[in-house]
């Protein structure tokens, strides 16, 4: 293995390559028809925190197994926070970042809840730079596919007491990835939660940590088994307001054009893709009311004809519709179950902007190539 310097933009980061690379037949034929999340790059960056010295040993260096401490806090406090952006290959070449300081930022408010400590939005955006330089290859041409970042950290204290961790590993890994859910813009079908409940008031709803995306497991399995895609949770204190799905935001369409979406109560991820809809939508001269939906609202909404859509939105999933949602007590399907005018807008228009096809008005892309 060679240490090198990195880059002008990443000098920070060392950069121990891989010794054994994919060769360029090996790349092509794992970037063939891409699923999300199932292929990995050739490097990862890779930072460590310790209370005495802050963080240190910036590096990239091969993507592989990590060795760790089987008392490490994370294997059994759950010490995990993370983050999910894309890298972006243009028409011509050249590869995108969409909005990566609110990711930063976002990483910095998980991190303050979950006891972690914070890293600096520049360390951030450096490991971004130094991954996607050096795995630049890898990032896919193909429609619908990007490369996927994962950022995360984790306590790597080496303590059974219940503590913040003294020593805390940022890593970061890139996946070339095709759509979250397969099958195009397919409206999915939700299963609205009455048993189990994602966040509570004053939890770590709003964090992005891997216990709340472990907890909404056993609900997603069951709603599997009913025959559903996702599950949609409400509230824990009254049991009757809409918060979000497992790992996405939802919107409401109005059929005189106003778009609702629960209003960020520390409950809820502040979803990147969700502020960036709100900013699309209002630029289409629509109104949008951030505020608490109910059940009985959103269920009468639709069987009426008053709510004729419902969307989904994260950075993986991007702009996902909702066909059909349903419960113990009622299944409806949501205008005529295919996707509408203006859940397709939004997703075109953003797309739009990630992929460099129309003018990027509000500064939201970042060039790494
Ligand atoms: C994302 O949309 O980036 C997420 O982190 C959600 C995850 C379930 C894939």
């Amino acid at each position: 293995m060679t240490d090198t310097a990195a880059s002008s933009t990443a000098e920070a980061f060392r950069v121990v390559r891989n010794p054994n690379p994919a060769t360029d037949a090996e790349r092509a034929e794992r970037l063939k028809d891409l699923a999300f999340g199932l292929q990995f790059t050739d490097h990862m960056a890779h930072m460590t925190w310790t209370a005495d010295e802050g963080w240190a040993d910036r590096r990239v260096e091969p993507y592989g197994p990590l060795q760790m401490d089987p008392a490490a806090s994370v294997l059994h406090y759950a010490q995990e926070i993370f983050e999910g952006l894309k890298a972006y290959r243009w028409a011509d070449g050249s590869v995108h970042l969409f909005r990566p300081v609110a990711n930063a930022e976002r990483l910095n408010r998980s991190a303050w809840r979950m006891a972690l400590p914070e890293l600096p939005v520049e360390d951030f955006m450096e490991s971004i730079h130094a991954l996607v330089e050096i795995d630049q290859a890898w990032v896919p041409d193909a429609p619908e596919t990007s490369l996927y970042l994962r950022p995360f950290l984790i306590g790597t204290d080496v303590f059974l007491g219940l503590r913040a961790p003294k020593r805390v590993d940022y890593l970061l890994i890139a996946s070339p990835s095709g759509p979250y859910f397969k099958g195009g813009v397919k409206p999915v079908s939700i299963w609205v939660e009455r048993d189990y409940h994602r966040a509570g008031p004053g939890g770590t709803g709003a964090a992005k940590c891997g216990g709340n995306y472990a907890a909404s497991l056993r609900p997603q399995m069951a709603a599997i088994e009913r025959g559903f895609d996702q599950v949609l949770y409400l509230d824990a204190a009254t049991g009757s307001v809409l918060e979000e799905l497992g790992g996405m935001n939802v919107f409401a369409v109005h059929k005189d054009g106003t778009v609702l979406t629960p209003i960020l109560n520390g409950n809820i991820l502040e979803g990147v893709t969700r502020s960036s809809i709100i900013q699309l939508v209002e630029d289409e001269d629509l109104k949008v009311v951030e505020r608490d939906i109910t059940l009985t609202e959103l269920r009468q909404g639709i069987e009426d004809g008053d709510i004729v859509e419902v969307f989904a939105c994260g950075t993986a999933a991007i702009v996902t519709p909702v066909g059909r949602m349903a419960s113990e007590d009622f299944d409806v399907t949501v205008g005529d179950g295919e996707p509408g005018p203006v859940t397709l807008k939004v997703r075109q228009r953003l797309t739009d902007i990630q992929y460099g096809r129309a003018e990027d008005t509000y500064g939201w892309m970042t060039q790494v190539i």
